[in-house]
């Protein structure tokens, strides 16, 4: 019998990691994780090593990379917080790479985000440029996969909107809400990255996104019409909705939206421009698991601050 291929991934108890692990056992990978977190958010139920994800000590990392295939990187920061903002994620990721390059990875998958340019006036799509042009140097054969928005059970964006539309009679929309996304599902994301990490391109960028490219209000509406309710939507400035959402964000103990993300969504970067690889119709996915969505506020805190 021979042994199969080992493949490290970051954070398979966390959001993407546990699809992208999921889609690779599938695929007849043995499994290791580098994570902090002590509570799998998203359980795994195959058979799975389980390592820290620590950056301070590069020899340490090598050697908790040693004997694997692959590595997927899914590491990064949604906000800056207790000294960990995006300066420090890239060169964290850059201890990361230099780690698999030592420990002599085959190929490294690293998730990015659509639409990264060095010339951003966003902080984290600046960051996910930079860390892309550390993957491309780092010597090894790599794929470098660019989500749009990740939709599927318990994630951050589509939950809390759920959560709020199920406590509250009025949904103040920032804007015209026209401005547009284009999700990809969870479970697809998790397929693409596979496929990406088996792929013999040495060089591989691609993005991951779904079929659907849906203005932000209608994707609202439609996850409105998954839970059951008919808010209503009130159109409000931008800076009103987040002056709002700063209020609620003291009583939740975090930021609900930050000003950056909500400037990301406005300038729809979270669209893609090549045709869709993702089939699973979000609006779909919304339609069938509208029971679950919002019934716990999905805390950020919680995930990567609050470890038991
Ligand atoms: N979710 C989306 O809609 C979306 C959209 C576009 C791009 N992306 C990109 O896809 C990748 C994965 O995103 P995700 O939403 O799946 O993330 P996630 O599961 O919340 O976290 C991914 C990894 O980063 C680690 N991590 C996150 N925040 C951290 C912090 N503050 N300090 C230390 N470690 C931290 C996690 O550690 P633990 O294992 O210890 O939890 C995990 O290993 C990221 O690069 C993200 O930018 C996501």
């Amino acid at each position: 019998m021979t042994t199969p291929p080992l493949a490290v991934v970051t954070g398979a108890f966390s959001y993407s990691g546990s699809a992208i692990a999921r889609a690779l056992h599938a695929r007849g990978f043995a499994l290791r994780t580098l994570t902090n977190r002590a509570t799998p958010l998203h359980p795994f139920d195959g058979p799975i090593d389980v390592q820290p994800l620590q950056f301070g000590d590069e020899g340490r990392l090598a050697a908790s990379l040693r004997g694997a295939r692959l590595l997927v990187n899914t590491y990064w920061v949604r906000y800056a917080r207790r000294g960990v903002g995006f300066e420090q994620a890239i060169r964290n990721t850059g201890v990361l790479l230099r780690a698999a390059r030592a420990a002599g990875l085959e190929r490294v998958v690293h998730l990015s985000v659509s639409n990264p340019s060095p010339a951003s006036p966003l902080a984290y799509y600046r960051g996910k440029a930079e860390v892309e042009r550390l993957v491309a140097a780092a010597g090894l054969p790599h794929a470098i996969v660019r989500p749009t928005l990740v939709v599927g059970a318990r994630d951050v964006l589509v939950n809390n909107i759920a959560w709020f539309l199920r406590r509250l009679p009025v949904f103040a929309m920032p804007g015209s809400g026209s401005y547009r996304v284009q999700p990809v599902a969870l479970d697809e994301l998790g397929e693409l990255v596979a496929e990406a990490a088996c792929s013999p391109e040495p060089a591989l960028t691609l993005d991951a996104a779904g079929p659907d490219t849906i203005s932000f209000e209608e994707l609202v509406r439609a996850v409105a019409r998954a839970i059951g309710v008919r808010p209503r939507i009130v159109h409000v400035p931008g800076w009103l909705s987040l002056a709002a959402l700063g209020f609620l964000g003291l009583f939740l103990g975090e930021p609900v939206l930050t000003r950056a993300e909500l400037a990301g969504l406005r300038a729809e970067l979270l669209v893609s421009h090549t045709p869709p690889r993702g089939r699973t119709s979000v609006l779909a996915w919304l339609a069938a698991h509208g029971q679950d969505l919002g019934r716990a506020f999905a805390s950020e805190q919680a995930r990567h601050f609050r470890r038991s």
